[in-house]
């Protein structure tokens, strides 16, 4: 009862107040324009708060608009813009580029988001895999799989229930995959991006099958969206992470359990990234500590 006064307030909060998108009105991709297996990032692009060809997008531009439109803490679009930068992107220009890029493109950006096993995974929520074909085009018979979820556990809106069940029947249909991959890497992608989804275009782990439907199908941000007032850190999605997990949870390759609890998320992701990309994950770690000035403790552990 409580969950319901709190939403019908804050709707009207933001039907009074939200001017959508002001001089940056929603326009599909056009031929030419390149977009990801990412939602969020293709709405961006998709209003024009980043270039709208997906190309060359500049980490630092990216860190500021994921915190100006969506409320990402910059301690988290700077990790997130970063491992998009050493993973696929180019690191003499500090950009990355949606989508695919194998030879010598027109582009500055590297090899592109939807690089399989960079950051692009198996079991996404919403994308084959790519032994199925298409790793990056939203597919709706997935979505609509996660959607039967909403409704019967959920009378419709997405929760950590939903998005656990959903991420844990993506895993066994791809199980069967001769080349699945699902490390580390693949759990902290995977059950991270449920809890973005969850909190940034929800909140408290909730979202509505409006907001969802706008941001999964169409890429395109709600029209009566209203970013959240408390920034989403990296222990917040964590938290949220672990509790989408937790509730089904699915082995992991090359690890044995996952922990419970976590001591400095910064130290555990950067450890995930280190176990699968060795040489990336320094320069990232070198990058951090050069910009920040903090060190990441040499002991940081998992407990
Ligand atoms: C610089 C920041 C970001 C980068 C580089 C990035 C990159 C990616 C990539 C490469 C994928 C594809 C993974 C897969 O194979 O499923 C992905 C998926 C996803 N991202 Fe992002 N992302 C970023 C920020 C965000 C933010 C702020 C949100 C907030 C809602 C978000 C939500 C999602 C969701 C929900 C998926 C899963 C799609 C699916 O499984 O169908 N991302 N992201
Ligand atoms: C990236 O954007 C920042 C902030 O606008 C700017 O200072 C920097 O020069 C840009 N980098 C490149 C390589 O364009
Ligand atoms: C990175 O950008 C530089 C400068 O535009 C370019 O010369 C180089 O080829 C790019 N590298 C990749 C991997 O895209
Ligand atoms: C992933 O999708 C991109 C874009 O369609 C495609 O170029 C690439 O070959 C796919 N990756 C794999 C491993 O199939
Ligand atoms: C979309 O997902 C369904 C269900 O997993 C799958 O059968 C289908 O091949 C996928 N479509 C594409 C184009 O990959
Ligand atoms: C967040 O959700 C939890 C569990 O549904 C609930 O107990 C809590 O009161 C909610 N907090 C806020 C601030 O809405
Ligand atoms: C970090 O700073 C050191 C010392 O100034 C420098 O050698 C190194 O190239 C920097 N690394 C990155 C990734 O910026
Ligand atoms: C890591 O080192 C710091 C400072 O040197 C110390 O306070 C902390 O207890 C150590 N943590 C572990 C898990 O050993």
């Amino acid at each position: 009862m409580m969950k319901v006064i709190v939403f019908a307030v804050t709707f009207t909060v933001a039907t009074a107040t939200f001017k959508p998108h002001h001089h940056h009105h929603f326009i599909p991709p056009g031929p030419g324009d390149s977009r990801s297996p990412c939602p969020a990032l293709n709405a961006l692009a998709n209003h024009g708060y980043l270039p709208r060809n997906g190309l060359d997008w500049n980490a630092t531009e990216v860190v500021q608009t994921l915190k100006d439109v969506y409320n990402v803490d910059p301690s988290l679009g700077s990790g997130l813009a970063l491992a998009a930068v050493f993973l696929t992107g180019n690191t003499s220009t500090q950009s990355f580029s949606l989508g695919e890029y194998s030879g010598k493109e027109a582009v500055s950006g590297g090899i592109g988001l939807s690089h399989h096993n960079r950051i692009e995974h198996d079991a996404s929520l919403s994308r084959a895999d790519a032994f199925t074909g298409d790793n990056h085009s939203f597919n709706a018979t997935m979505y609509c799989n996660l959607k039967r979820i909403a409704a019967k556990l959920n009378g419709g809106a997405f929760n950590t229930d939903v998005l656990s069940l959903h991420r844990f029947n993506q895993y066994q249909a791809s199980k069967v995959n001769p080349d699945f991959t699902f490390g580390p890497i693949q759990w902290f992608l995977g059950y991270g991006e449920a809890a973005l989804s969850l909190n940034v275009f929800g909140k408290n782990n909730t979202a509505t099958a409006a907001a969802f439907d706008s941001f999964f199908a169409k890429e395109r941000i709600p029209d009566d969206f209203i970013k959240n007032s408390i920034a989403l850190t990296p222990k917040i999605l964590f938290l949220s992470a672990l509790e989408v997990y937790n509730k089904n949870p699915v082995p992991i390759q090359g690890i044995d359990t996952l922990p419970q609890k976590l001591d400095g998320s910064e130290c555990f992701i950067l450890k995930l990234i280190q176990g699968t990309f060795p040489d990336a994950a320094q320069d990232l770690i070198n990058y951090i500590a050069n910009n920040t000035g903090r060190d990441l403790p040499a002991n940081c552990t998992v407990v």
